[in-house]
């Protein structure tokens, strides 16, 4: 449903970022007559997947109070992560987007922020000695709180409720008062990713990623499973690197190896949200959505004539789209057109998530039709969301065979069309989950019941992670 705000006044927010000022103009203007894109421009178009909220009044109070915060992420950040996605989109980084499927007001603590950006970073440094490249790390966290559903309702029991749709709008607990939209969850999602942020900033800066500890927790990976002693070739490789650079008097305490630089990102689902957090940056005079450094659109949302097309054009911030089985050519290169018109390499990442069984079959013609109309993008590889399916318990799984079947052919597809196979796009925990299948300690159906406490779809656990990235990295030294 369409919802519209009454005209506020600017309030300007200087903020101090690295020494440079940067005035954020956080305005949810009033539709205007012309088509000039404003945040709210959306509002006119059909926008798929929002919340019914059943009180229009207390959504509109939470989006004044959100469009008053202080943003999440600086427009200068979006713009360094912009010129790292244009090195992956020239062939010269790999992409590394990962975390859960949705975040969960309920898991969330320290602790399990620490682990998954420790995964992420131990997946980072193997993917970055197999690509030979930078890696370039960005999460699915502080923010990844809303999802797109199939269906509005979805049956418990007897009971047929509406569906479940993220800690920023409903609750998953299954009773009809858990279920109905509360706009105050919108505010709570906003202090939750803050928080998160700001222990995800001492965490990458504060020596927590020092290259030489990552490369050690790897080691142990490697020493404690059966699995992972198949990759002993490839981490004894790490370390005489580390080694080797270590004897040439390159010192551990350098900025570049004692701290990373770690981007967030999420769906851009509730544009409600999206909007009230989308600023003017003083020194470009460029919108930029500060909710997180990178939002991508998903799959369900990314019709060319509809509201989150719209919305995502408007914002400087590098995009992401998921592609589809279903996805023509010409409805990619459509969407490459609204969201990237001028070609900057950076700007957009095409996120492909077809089934390990569909990407031989369609992926070719998109990579021909994407490099022929000209748009620079990067293209990526979620392995996850075309591979799920239901096990004999009914819970949703996915085998980690599948997504590195997927995995493997997108490689081997983009590189047969002289395609930069830019990254991957996976969802995983740092916590000892027994959600998918396979892997390192080769869980199978009768473990899924021990530990399965995603709120959506199931995520990869810690070992299972680090085991893809090995088997990744063999993959792109080929
Ligand atoms: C997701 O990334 O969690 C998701 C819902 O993906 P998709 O839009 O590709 O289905
Ligand atoms: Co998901």
């Amino acid at each position: 449903m369409t919802v519209l705000l009454e005209p506020e006044k600017s309030c300007v927010a200087v903020v101090e970022q690295f020494g440079h000022p940067i005035g954020m103009d956080s305005t949810v203007a009033a539709p205007q007559s012309s088509g000039a894109w404003t945040p709210d421009r959306w509002r006119r178009l059909p926008a798929a997947q929002q919340p019914d909220w059943p009180d229009t009044h207390a959504l509109e109070q939470s989006l004044k109070t959100l469009a008053t915060l202080p943003p999440l992420v600086f427009a200068g950040e979006a713009r360094d992560l912009h010129g790292s996605l244009a090195s992956v989109a020239e062939g010269k980084a790999f992409l590394l987007q990962a975390g859960d499927c949705a975040e969960s007001f309920y898991e969330f603590a320290a602790d399990n922020i620490r682990d998954k950006l420790k995964v992420i970073l131990q997946m980072a440094v193997v993917l970055t000695y197999g690509a030979g490249v930078p890696v370039v790390k960005v999460g699915r966290i502080a923010g990844q709180f809303a999802k797109p559903r199939t269906s509005p309702t979805e049956k418990v029991g007897d009971l047929e409720l509406p569906s479940f749709r993220g800690h920023i709008v409903n609750d998953d607990a299954p009773t009809p008062e858990a279920r109905r939209p509360d706009p105050s969850r919108l505010i709570a999602a906003y202090h939750q990713s803050a928080s998160t942020l700001n222990l995800l900033r001492a965490f990458t800066k504060g020596g927590f990623a020092d290259l030489s500890r990552v490369h050690v927790w790897n080691q142990d990976f490697v020493a404690s499973s059966p699995s992972g002693r198949h990759y002993e070739a490839l981490a004894n490789d790490i370390d005489s690197a580390l080694r080797f650079m270590k004897a040439c008097g390159i010192s551990f305490t350098d900025q570049a190896l004692h701290q990373v630089d770690f981007w967030t990102s999420h769906e851009a689902l509730i544009l409600g949200y999206e909007e009230a957090l989308t600023r003017r940056d003083s020194l470009t005079g460029d919108w930029v959505d500060t909710s997180a450094h990178m939002v991508w659109v998903g799959e369900r949302t990314r019709q060319l004539d509809g509201a989150h097309l719209d919305f995502l054009s408007g914002i400087s911030n590098p995009l992401g789209a998921k592609i589809g089985p279903n996805a023509t050519p010409e409805e990619v290169v459509g969407l490459c057109d609204r969201l990237d018109p001028d070609r900057v390499p950076g700007r957009l990442t095409l996120i492909s998530r077809r089934g390990a069984d569909k990407v031989r079959d369609g992926l070719p013609a998109l990579l021909r039709a994407v490099r022929d109309s000209g748009h620079p993008v990067v293209w990526a590889c979620d392995p996850m969301h075309g591979n799920t399916f239901t096990a004999a318990d009914g819970r949703k799984t996915r085998h980690f065979d599948r997504v590195l079947a997927e995995i493997t052919e997108f490689f081997s597809v983009c590189k047969e069309e002289g395609v930069w196979p830019g990254g991957i796009h996976v969802e995983l925990t740092g916590d000892n989950v027994t959600e998918c299948l396979g892997g390192a300690d080769e869980i199978a159906e009768e473990h899924l019941e021990l530990r399965y406490t995603t709120t959506c779809d199931p995520r990869l656990n810690g070992r299972q992670s680090v085991d893809l990235a090995f088997r990744v990295a063999e993959l792109l030294r080929r």
